[in-house]
């Protein structure tokens, strides 16, 4: 299956992808993630996106572009993949839509999870992030058994740097500005799969499976 999470920051893309890509057996290609690897290993790339995700802005489309290929046209990517945090603008679409059909590929769903801004601002205040395995936690919802340790790999548990407030309220502005227009984009293709962010984590990946599988 190709997929794509969309959603505002905080909605639980990242979260949900941990139990769709096991259950479908399929690559998660976040580029957040991608971009935060490079920052961490001090590559070209994480130079170039520093700032960008530090400010909450969005890494400019020609180059998010480019990175979103290089890693779609690798092997494990084949037979489906899931996309979460890409694509962000209209631009960003087109250039996904035209890759594929190129390539004689088509997207099958296009899955929305919608969450008030209250509550994303809440969600990102709170959420901590694992050092080593990026596993995602919350001081409210979700905290680790030992105070800022990772309870599945031991590592250390901290605040991801654009999850500070005034980044937090930019990134949300942003995703109002640029990524939300996206919702009627796929909506005219038939392809949005619109679900409740609020729901419980375990039932909403039930209903996320269960409806790809209707489908
Ligand atoms: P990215 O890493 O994609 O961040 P984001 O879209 O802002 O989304 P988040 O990762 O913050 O939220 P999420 O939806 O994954 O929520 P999570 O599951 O963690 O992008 C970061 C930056 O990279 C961007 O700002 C930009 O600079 C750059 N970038 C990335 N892609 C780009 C692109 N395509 N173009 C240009 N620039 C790009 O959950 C959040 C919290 O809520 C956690 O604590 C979790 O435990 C909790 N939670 C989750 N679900 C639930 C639930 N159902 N109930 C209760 N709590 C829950
Ligand atoms: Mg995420």
């Amino acid at each position: 299956m190709r997929l794509i999470l969309l959603g505002p920051p905080g909605a639980g893309k990242g979260t949900q992808a941990v139990t769709l890509i096991e259950n479908l057996q399929i690559p998660h290609i976040s580029t957040g993630d991608i971009f935060r690897a490079n920052i961490k290993n001090e590559t070209e790339l994480g130079k170039e996106v520093k700032s960008y995700l530090n400010e909450g802005k969005l890494v400019p489309d020609e180059l998010t572009i480019r990175i979103v290929w290089d890693r779609l046209d690798q092997e494990d990517c084949k037979d489906g993949f899931l996309l979460d945090g890409f694509p962000r603008t209209i631009p960003q679409a087109e250039a996904l839509g035209i890759g594929l059909k190129e390539r004689g590929l088509e997207l099958d769903r296009v899955i929305n999870i919608d969450v008030p801004k209250e509550v994303l601002v809440k969600r990102l205040a709170g959420r901590r992030v694992c050092k080593g395995c990026g596993a995602t936690y919350h001081t409210d919802y979700k905290p680790t058994k030992v105070e800022a340790v990772c309870d599945l790999c031991g590592g250390e548990v901290i605040q991801r740097d654009d999850d500070k407030e005034a980044t937090v309220l930019n990134r949300i502005e942003v995703y109002e500005s640029q990524t939300k227009p996206l919702i009627d984009y796929y909506e005219e293709q038939n392809l949005t799969l619109n679900v409740d962010g609020t729901e419980p984590v375990e039932q909403l990946s039930a209903q996320i499976l269960q409806a790809l599988k209707d489908a």
